[in-house]
């Protein structure tokens, strides 16, 4: 069940995968469109293969999935109907992956995927009131050359494009890898970034990603808990973490939702924000996110507001866009949680 207060909250979402956000019924469509051979007769077989025992076990079915995607009219319906699903769960704003090198792989032209991403984008603004970025993912499980290619071929809409992310099989493929990329995306793009460590890796990645290659963001993050000096730097910088608790607890990084870190990060001063990674095969939008650590975790309507809050200073937006939504938000301030997104103890 979601709340009225969860459901009326403006919120930011910074982490989420524009293939990941494909509907069953969408891959059965797309399949039968473009002529693709899936293993699956119809979306509710493949609902059935939504159960995953770790992070490459998801993956295999991620990377499957995004074959459905061929032509430019099926990468605009794709974002455009992420951006018509969060508008009705209030998200005032997205930052949304995609992975330009399985596309690449698959003998997609570039341009086909960035220009129909980006024009989705902008008719999301035009038609719902809502703002977006988008971020290229890099595929960690490639050499840092393949990287270095992809960002060679974005870089004709790289002022169009916010940031450089890194996704895919974590565990032996180190932030370190990329050391050469990241630097190519702050000084030659002028990009933000961010990339995906401590969701299987250890806090050891963490580290990597905030010191080699410099992130600005951690995507999940959730594995800092192993080195308390790190947490420590962590929340002094206000460095943000994007959790996606839904993601967590089907990938197994946590054996069920009661055992999620969130509660604790954010109470230990880290910058969290909720958001819902890949949400069809996770069971789940943001608002099911914000709900299932409200009713597991026991986490107040004055703690979601803070990490809803979070979400917008967290974002790679204008001061004035900030602005905007940050006085949005603050009409939906729990009554009594003052400035400091505590409650005065009573007596
Ligand atoms: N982790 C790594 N790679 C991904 C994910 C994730 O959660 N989702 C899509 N690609
Ligand atoms: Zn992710």
């Amino acid at each position: 069940m979601i709340s009225p207060f969860i459901a009326n909250l403006p919120k930011a979402e910074l982490h989420m995968h524009l293939e990941g956000s494909l509907e069953p019924e969408t891959l059965i469509k797309l399949a039968a469109r473009n002529g693709i051979r899936l293993p699956y007769a119809d979306a509710e077989a493949v609902q059935c293969a939504y159960q995953f025992d770790n992070l490459k076990s998801f993956l295999d079915l991620f990377y499957l999935g995004l074959t459905v995607l061929q032509k430019g009219s099926d990468f605009y319906e794709m974002t455009a109907a992420y951006f018509a699903r969060a508008v009705r769960e209030n998200v005032r704003h997205a930052e949304v992956f995609i992975s330009p090198q399985a596309h690449l792989r698959r003998g997609i032209p570039i341009a086909v995927v960035i220009e129909n991403v980006l024009a989705a984008i902008d008719d999301a603004r035009a038609r719902h009131g809502m703002t977006g970025g988008l971020i290229v993912g890099i595929q960690r499980q490639f050499d840092e050359s393949d990287a270095l290619a992809m960002i060679q071929l974005v870089k004709p809409w790289r002022d169009r494009i916010i940031g450089l992310g890194m996704g895919g099989p974590e565990l032996d493929n180190p932030p370190s890898k990329f050391a050469r990329a990241y630097d190519i995306a702050r000084c030659d793009c002028g990009w933000h970034t961010m990339a995906h460590a401590g969701e299987e890796g250890g806090a050891d990645y963490v580290r990597d990603a905030l010191h080699t290659l410099k992130c600005e963001r951690i995507d999940h993050g959730v594995r800092c808990e192993g080195d308390p000096d790190l947490m420590r730097e962590l929340a002094e910088r206000g460095v943000p973490l994007t959790v996606c608790p839904m993601s967590n607890c089907m990938l197994k990084v946590f054996p069920d939702m009661a055992s999620h870190n969130i509660r604790r990060l954010h109470e230990a001063g880290l910058r969290i924000t909720v958001n819902s990674d890949d949400p069809p095969y996770f069971g789940g939008y943001i608002n099911e996110n914000y709900a299932a650590i409200q009713t597991e975790l026991g986490m107040s309507d004055g703690d979601l507001w803070q990490m809803a809050r979070n979400s917008f200073t967290s974002a790679f937006i204008s001061d004035d866009l900030r602005n905007r939504y940050l006085q949005d938000i603050e009409r939906h301030r729990p009554s009594g949680l003052n400035q400091h997104g505590t409650f005065p103890i009573a007596g």
